[in-house]
């Protein structure tokens, strides 16, 4: 069995040939395995291969290269910063920008891979909970692998994720909460009807899609490590993808060392930065979430216990920043280096510039921010105050 699926707390072991939830013994989410002692890859192998994600295809759970669904993903750019470095202090600053996603999220690297699997195991619907924007990439790449799709979101989810869902055709409810509330709703019709489940973390493969995103690093940075990765984290699929490439990466004897990982979050909802402080193995649900931040607004994920593991393993930290923070550094990054990132992206360049200020980064750090969708999927971030001319009016320069 060269593939198959491993639970992340009992270590059971299931058939990846058949679709698949939580754990049917303790109800804890299932990783993807590879027989990595068997699996020929290395960096050479990549040369001639088409600069996409589907390029890492020996680490990828798609058996059969029909099934793969795909909207045209890139290999999205890693930028360095300098004026925004050379303004805060650091000397070796990147940010990889994944709204250059279809979608213009890293939503969609979940997607291709949730979608494409499901296609692969003959599902024909399914139904997630979302704070926007998977909703919206699962929405779309469902329709275009011909699944239905059932999205429950926040009614104060981003304005266009609800119109992405729309347009693609799939069934979308608005919920007055928070994700947890959606997910309850979602939870109580899958017991009804049976619906595939493709909940953050009931779903196995979103892990795989999302785990790209550090192959795509360490390539661009020609297979050499950074010092500090930080990533915007609500459920944190992302960080637990990036994890597990890592560790991939190592026992392929790729790399012989890890970056310290660094989980940022909203201070109005911060438990992964609750229980990383009290050196807790899981988190407590966060009462009254509430950020700007939207996609990091989780009171309590699934697999807070596999981010927290992250963070230790790694020698990492969690850190939790304001919202008037995330505004300010948003405007600094577009003002410095021309990014409209969103809020959650700037979130973490806040984090960045704390923790270099504390001395946990150092200035010559290799660091390497996520920002994980386009800042013009949240318009409503920025005010404008501008004047409104007459015709006959002339500009004062
Ligand atoms: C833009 C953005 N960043 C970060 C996240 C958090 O993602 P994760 O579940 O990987 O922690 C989300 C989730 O909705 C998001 O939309
Ligand atoms: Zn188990």
């Amino acid at each position: 069995m060269s593939l198959y699926l491993e639970c992340s707390k009992c270590g059971e072991k299931l058939d990846a040939n058949k679709t698949a939830q939580l754990c049917p013994k303790c109800a804890a989410p299932l990783l993807v395995r590879y027989d990595l002692k068997k699996i020929d890859f290395s960096p050479k192998k990549l040369a001639n291969r088409p600069y996409n994600l589907w390029r890492y295809k020996e680490l990828l759970p798609i058996k059969d290269d029909r099934n793969i669904v795909s909207l045209g993903e890139v290999i999205t750019p890693l930028i360095k910063l300098d004026r925004t470095a050379k303004t805060l202090g650091f000397n070796d600053l990147y940010l990889k920008d994944e709204g250059m996603n279809p979608s213009g999220t890293f939503k969609s690297r979940g997607a291709a891979m949730g979608i494409s699997k499901a296609k692969e195991l003959g599902v024909k619907s399914f139904i997630m909970p979302t704070n926007g924007n998977a909703g919206a990439s699962w929405a779309l790449y469902g329709a275009r692998a011909g699944i239905k799709a059932h999205i429950v979101m926040p009614k104060d989810a981003p304005e266009i994720t609800k119109k992405e869902c729309a347009v693609a055709g799939a069934d979308l409810y608005l919920v007055d909460g928070l994700i947890s509330d959606a997910g309850k709703i979602v939870a109580k019709a899958v017991k009804q009807y049976g619906i595939f489940d493709a909940s953050t973390l009931k779903e196995p493969y979103r892990i795989e899609g999302k785990k790209t995103m550090a192959l795509e690093i360490l390539e661009q940075f020609d297979w050499r490590i950074p010092d500090v990765i930080l990533y915007p984290t609500g459920g944190g699929v992302g960080l637990i993808g990036i994890y597990k490439a890592l560790l991939e990466l190592r026992e392929l004897n790729i790399i012989d060392r890890l970056p310290r990982l660094v989980a940022v979050q909203a201070e109005n909802c911060a438990p992964i930065v609750k229980a990383f402080e009290e050196k807790a193995a899981e988190s407590v649900m966060w009462q009254n979430a509430k950020t700007i931040a939207f996609g990091i607004t989780v009171p309590k994920a699934l697999g807070d216990f596999l981010v927290l593991e992250a963070l230790y393993q790694t020698n990492g930290t969690a850190k939790a920043v304001s919202d008037a923070d995330i505004l300010t550094y948003q405007s600094l990054l577009a003002r410095n280096d021309g990014l409209f990132i969103c809020p959650e992206g700037a979130a973490v360049l806040a984090a960045a510039d704390q923790l270099l200020k504390q001395g946990w980064i150092a200035a010559n750090d290799r660091v390497v921010l996520l920002n994980t969708g386009s800042g013009l999927k949240y318009p409503e971030t920025v005010n404008i105050n501008t004047p409104l001319l007459n015709k006959e009016d002339e500009i004062i320069l």
